[in-house]
């Protein structure tokens, strides 16, 4: 699999010469116990050179998907062979701060990291990925990743497609420059765009559905920057079931959804009215954006430039193929879930965080303050609902992510949050001139040692210190700790 020769498929029916690449589909392993491995391998991600990676265990890019059981409790044992060091991080999920995979839980090259925790998490598509300080941009670049997919009962009872990489796709978005010798530009400083998309590490990927059903997509955003305007060619609408945190009430039908950084839609396609040999394309949207959007900056190069800068583009050619044999869903559902979401009412606590920039060259923070692994910057009381504010009065967008919760978007300066955004959710786009106030209930953890993050999530900016950390800890330490932060700060 590893040596696995790209498989070119010519796309007959569109009489062009567009030859397309048969779509990756990660392993799956299911159960309570995972062991991954990360290490250093090579791709032929193109003709040429094999381009030196990171993966997990056999992966030659990204890594197994990892299918887990809420209320599981489950054990992973993650082995670093780099000869770097890394960490690995659970993205979405509600486990204790020491189980996070945050900056401060770093595995050495050579060692083993065994954490352990009770699967907490509604279904839903979550991901692991390395969070080393001033790393994570590189060892991202370079394929290190995986999917999580979270199953419970509630889920379990629906008719939806969830057989896994035939009605149900993972699918990881993201975008590489190549160096001359087919290497991964992992130098950021010139622009965090990549010229070629990858999907799931394919290039020009192709993959084949069951004609005459719904298809489930789950889509990831993993790039370090660039965000997506997903749709499809033929303008078909297509049905947002699921965001970050796991189902929505009810399916939102769009044409259009944006996708930043960090964030997971699943999507239902409805091919029902589709016979075997139609063709369709997914594709981003990002033509005619202003400068504020990640990726719609108008350069094809040098500064900030890509290929695919400000354009449409594809991101997965769909052939429809045969019929499923039986049992596939061809309705959709009106109702999903009954989530009762966090309201201003149950607010206990507000605070506010700001976007700083100090003009060209100069890193984004979070007020002012560059990330400091020995600073706590917020600290937060055990079962306090509270509502944050992030304030980005600057010229462009970020994408912004907590760690330990699931959220509510209550309200963007700009006007209404979109229905597809309506559900529980870790990651959150914060475009230029816009606030957003989100409502989070931090339960069921207190720590008054090990922070957790607050970030924004393009990797690149991360590393450049926008990012914070925040404890919670127990109501009688709260007022203690926080004269602890102040000594702190004004020994500073
Ligand atoms: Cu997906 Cu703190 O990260
Ligand atoms: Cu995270
Ligand atoms: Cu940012």
């Amino acid at each position: 699999m590893r040596s696995c020769l790209l498989v070119a498929v010519m796309a007959a029916a569109l009489g062009s010469a567009q030859t397309y690449n048969s779509l990756w589909i990660p392993d799956a392993i299911a159960g309570s116990s995972f062991d991954l491995t990360l290490r250093k391998t090579t791709k032929q991600v193109r003709p040429g050179d094999p381009t030196v990676t990171y993966g997990y265990n056999d992966a030659d890019f990204w890594g197994p998907t990892l299918i887990m059981t809420k209320g599981d409790f489950v054990q992973l044992n993650v082995k670093n062979e780099l000869t770097e060091d890394t960490t690995t991080h659970w993205h979405g999920f509600h486990i204790p701060a020491e189980m996070d995979g945050g900056p401060h839980q770093t595995i050495e090259a050579g060692t083993v990291w065994s954490p352990s925790f009770e699967v907490k998490n509604n279904a839903g598509t979550y991901w692991y990925h390395p969070h080393l300080h001033e790393s994570t941009a590189k060892q991202l670049t370079l394929g290190a990743g995986g999917f999580i997919i979270i199953q419970d009962e509630a889920e379990a009872a629906l008719a939806l497609p969830r057989s896994y990489g035939v009605d149900d796709i993972p699918i990881v978005l993201t975008s590489r420059r190549f160096l001359t010798n087919n290497q991964f530009d992992t130098n950021m400083t010139i622009s965090p765009y990549g010229d070629f998309m990858l999907t799931n590490g394919i290039l020009n990927a192709q993959v084949t559905l069951p004609a005459g059903q719904f298809v489930r997509l789950r889509l990831l955003n993993a790039e370090i920057e660039r965000a997506y305007n997903l749709g499809f060619a033929d303008g078909r609408k297509f049905y947002v079931i699921a965001n970050d945190g796991g189902l929505l009430n009810a399916p939102v039908a769009v044409t259009r959804a944006k996708l930043y950084v960090g964030e997971r839609l699943e999507i239902l396609v409805d091919l029902t009215g589709d016979k075997p040999g139609a063709q369709l394309d997914l594709q981003a949207f990002n033509g005619g954006f202003s400068l504020g959007f990640p990726g719609g900056e108008p350069q094809q190069t040098g500064l900030f430039g890509s290929l695919l800068n400000n354009k449409t583009f594809n991101l997965l050619h769909i052939v429809v193929g045969e019929a499923a044999a039986g049992g596939a869903v061809t309705a959709l559902r009106e109702k999903l879930a009954e989530n009762t979401y966090w309201t201003d009412k149950d607010v206990t606590n507000r605070r506010t965080i700001r976007v700083v920039d100090r003009g060209p060259g100069t890193p984004f923070t979070f007020d002012g303050n560059a990330y400091d692994m020995d600073r706590i910057d917020q600290i937060v009381e055990l079962d306090a609902v509270e509502a944050w504010t992030i304030v980005n009065n600057r010229t462009f967008g970020h994408s912004f992510h907590i760690h330990d919760v699931q959220f509510k978007i209550v309200a963007r300066s700009s006007g209404v949050v979109a229905d597809y955004e309506q559900g529980w959710k870790d990651t959150v786009s914060i475009p230029n001139n816009e606030s957003v106030t989100i409502i989070a209930k931090f339960d069921d953890f207190a720590d008054d040692k090990h922070p957790f993050m607050y970030h924004c999530h393009f990797s690149n900016h991360e590393d450049e210190g926008m990012m914070g950390q925040f404890l919670v800890v127990e109501k009688a330490k709260s007022s203690a700790a926080s004269e602890a932060k102040q000594a702190h700060k004004s020994a500073r």
